[in-house]
């Protein structure tokens, strides 16, 4: 059947989703499949309907794509399509909703406050030490995210947050390695990919290191451990199907240095697919190419 590449969209994460789908639209069409591109961007509900698509690959992020809204609406329109759910898309797409359930789970997760035009930051700074990180809870590519390394750069930090986001974020900083476990399934079928560590320069792993420069190192497998990468690969997991996440997606992990214990960050339920990106890292870890990846996604659209 025709199958939609749905991806730009309106988020700030537009450019890097222009790179993922127009990855995954190739790897389909390579595969024989009736795959089209369809800009949520620039082109209404009403023609998406209009497509007739008998099932559609979300490569969208951010909101309007990754955050629950435009799954609702492909449920209403009776499309099928990749990924998890309204409920998983919504929760995941907010950094504390999900600190919330991770921890009512008794899954680690660093210490946070949650940050509004009348919190008080020397509190807050001497509540979670220095440095700190300042996140708008529902970006994604690290839009909008500051390390205060001292008490004089919070309130920059905050505004700079604040003005993506209603509220803000502030985590405590955990000193240690970089990993991302990409996981495809569902519930108990759910499985962990080879991890991949990220060694960025100077630990500055932000938009323009994810997707323009080669500065950034990839390990993947990553070298750890076996008890220790079972257990991340363990907990990443229980992560992902705690918030309900479906189909694929991506947990972040940081591993403390002091005490070797990871710390679980996010959640990405429509992980970037740029040839920069991680998942199809993991997946060819595995001796699973790009075009394999992408069919396996496709296969599990539903509603
Ligand atoms: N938010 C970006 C696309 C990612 O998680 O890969
Ligand atoms: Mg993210």
């Amino acid at each position: 059947g025709k199958v939609g590449v749905l991806l730009g969209g309106r988020s700030a994460e537009r450019d890097v989703s222009l790179m993922s789908g127009t990855g995954v639209l190739q790897a389909l069409q390579s595969q024989g499949i009736d795959a089209h591109a369809f800009d949520t961007g620039l082109r209404s509900l009403a023609e998406l309907a209009d497509e007739k698509f008998d099932r559609v690959f979300i490569a969208l992020h951010g909101r309007f794509g990754e955050d629950g809204s435009l799954q609702g609406a492909l449920e209403l329109l009776g499309i099928p399509y990749t990924g998890s759910g309204v409920m998983p898309s919504s929760v995941a797409m907010d950094k504390i909703t999900t600190k919330i359930l991770w921890l009512a789970a008794g899954l680690p997760t660093p210490n946070y406050a949650v940050l509004d035009a009348q919190s008080d930051l020397a509190q807050v700074a001497a509540g979670l030490g220095l440095p700190l990180i300042v996140k708008p809870p529902h970006e994604g590519s690290t839009i909008g995210i500051t390390k205060v390394n001292a008490a004089g750069e919070f309130k920059a930090a905050y505004d700079i947050a604040a003005a993506l986001d209603d509220s803000v974020l502030a985590e405590e900083f955990v000193t240690g390695r970089e990993f991302t476990v990409a996981i495809l399934g569902t519930g108990a079928t759910a499985r962990a990919l080879p991890i991949v560590e990220i060694v960025a320069p100077q630990g500055n792993y932000d938009y323009q290191n994810k997707y323009f420069t080669d500065d950034v190192k990839y390990h993947c497998p990553a070298v750890l451990p076996d008890a220790l990468s079972e257990e991340m690969r363990r907990i990443a997991v229980q992560a992902y199907r705690t918030l309900g996440c479906q189909g694929w997606g991506r947990v972040d992990v940081l591993l403390r240095e002091r005490d070797q214990k990871p710390f679980l960050l996010e959640a990405n339920t429509s992980p970037g697919m740029t040839t920069h990106s991680l998942v199809p890292m993991a997946a060819r870890a595995e001796g699973m190419s790009y075009e394999e990846l992408c069919v396996e996604i496709l296969r599990t659209a539903s509603l």
